[in-house]
């Protein structure tokens, strides 16, 4: 599903945030949780440190969706009065009920806004975006808020040498608003979803939903924590991202030499090398950050995008390649003219 190309108004992100808890972990101090090593997480992952909240999660994601959004309603100038739709791509709630974004609006005071989740794992954000595009092309929103973010450590299972030493807990936002589509300058170009239901099994939380509520001793055997098949979705990430990649330049008109600058959902270094290896766009023009965030899920394309404006890597009148895949399987690729 891509963009309105016809409609009245397109979407231009007018401001960003990013944040992530203070508290930095170092593989050697995974080593003591789990037999790992420093060497074999950085040859295969290219993560070196991950920033965590706690182990067992003792900040709700809402509070980290706050820092993020008031950073971006900062860099957009504007008000949480402003602001008419909320929606965040999380599969980490504060609680199963109300969702997030309630949460977040709440603590924003963000009156006058709508919100809501949207559940696709790491593509959340993506997911998110593409959502409120469709509200700002149409004219029924002109202001919206769009925010990526997860407390996975709520969700690791520590005691798992192949799932835990590669996430690590960020939010990432953008402040988005119409803007006429024929008055030109920053706007997105198009956002494409795509979902596979079929993979579910390849990362997915046995237990405490309608069909497996929890039961006494589920949480001891971490029946509540993510299960993940690395190598399955190494492969369809990279086969996935590739493809949705060409879709999207193609569709619009441009080739690989267009693409400036990167922003892709940091789950894996090597991936991200797979898909610059056989779409032929230089690593280079990807903005990296898995070594210091380690997979944020859906907090990692807005707070790689984030990054990428603040540090000026991306400048006025470059075009943006975003991706972004996650369980389900769940994934995307967007065109944004910076
Ligand atoms: C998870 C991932 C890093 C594993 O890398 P890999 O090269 O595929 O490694 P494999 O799964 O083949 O495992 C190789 C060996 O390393 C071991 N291993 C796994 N995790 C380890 C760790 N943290 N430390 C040391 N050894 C580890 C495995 O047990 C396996 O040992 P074995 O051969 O004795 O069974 C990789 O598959 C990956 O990144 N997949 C995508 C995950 C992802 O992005 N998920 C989120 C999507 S949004």
């Amino acid at each position: 599903m891509a963009t309105m190309h016809h409609a009245p108004f397109r979407t231009r992100i007018i401001g960003t945030g990013g944040w992530a808890p203070p508290r930095v972990v170092t593989n050697d101090e995974m080593q003591k949780l789990v037999d790992t090593n420093d060497e074999w997480i950085v040859q295969r992952t290219g993560i070196k440190t991950r920033r965590l909240i706690d182990f067992e999660g003792q900040l709700g994601t809402s509070e980290m969706c706050e820092h993020a959004a008031r950073q971006a309603l900062d860099d957009a100038g504007l008000s949480a009065a402003d602001l008419e739709l909320i929606v965040v791509g999380t599969v980490t709630p504060d609680l199963r009920l109300p969702s997030c974004a309630i949460m977040l609006q709440d603590r924003l005071k963000a009156k006058n806004a709508a919100a809501f989740d949207v559940l696709a794992a790491c593509a959340g954000s993506a997911y998110a975006l593409s959502v409120v595009d469709k509200f700002l092309a149409s004219g029924s929103v002109k202001r919206a808020l769009v925010v990526g973010a997860e407390t996975l450590t709520s969700i690791t299972n520590w005691s798992d040498r192949n799932t835990c030493v590669l996430f690590g807990d960020a939010a990432g936002a953008f402040v988005v608003e119409a803007v006429p589509r024929d008055e030109g300058g920053a706007g997105l170009i198009d956002v494409d979803i795509y979902s596979d239901g079929s993979t579910w099994q390849h990362i997915y939380i046995p237990k405490g939903g309608s069909l497996h509520p929890l039961m006494p001793g589920d949480v001891e055997d971490k029946q509540d924590r993510l299960i993940m098949n690395g190598r399955e979705v190494y492969k369809f990430a990279v086969r996935a991202l590739v493809e949705a990649a060409k879709t999207v330049l193609a569709d619009n008109g441009f080739t690989i030499e267009d693409v400036d600058l990167v922003c892709a959902h940091q789950a894996n270094l090597r991936i991200i090398e797979a898909i610059s290896d056989r779409t032929h766009i230089p690593l280079d023009k990807f903005v990296i950050n898995i070594d210091r965030y380690g997979n944020t899920s859906s907090a990692s394309l807005p707070i790689t995008f984030d990054e990428a404006r603040r540090d000026g890597r991306m400048k006025p009148g470059q075009l943006v390649l975003m991706m972004a895949i996650g369980a389900g399987m769940t994934w995307s690729a967007g065109l944004y003219r910076a």
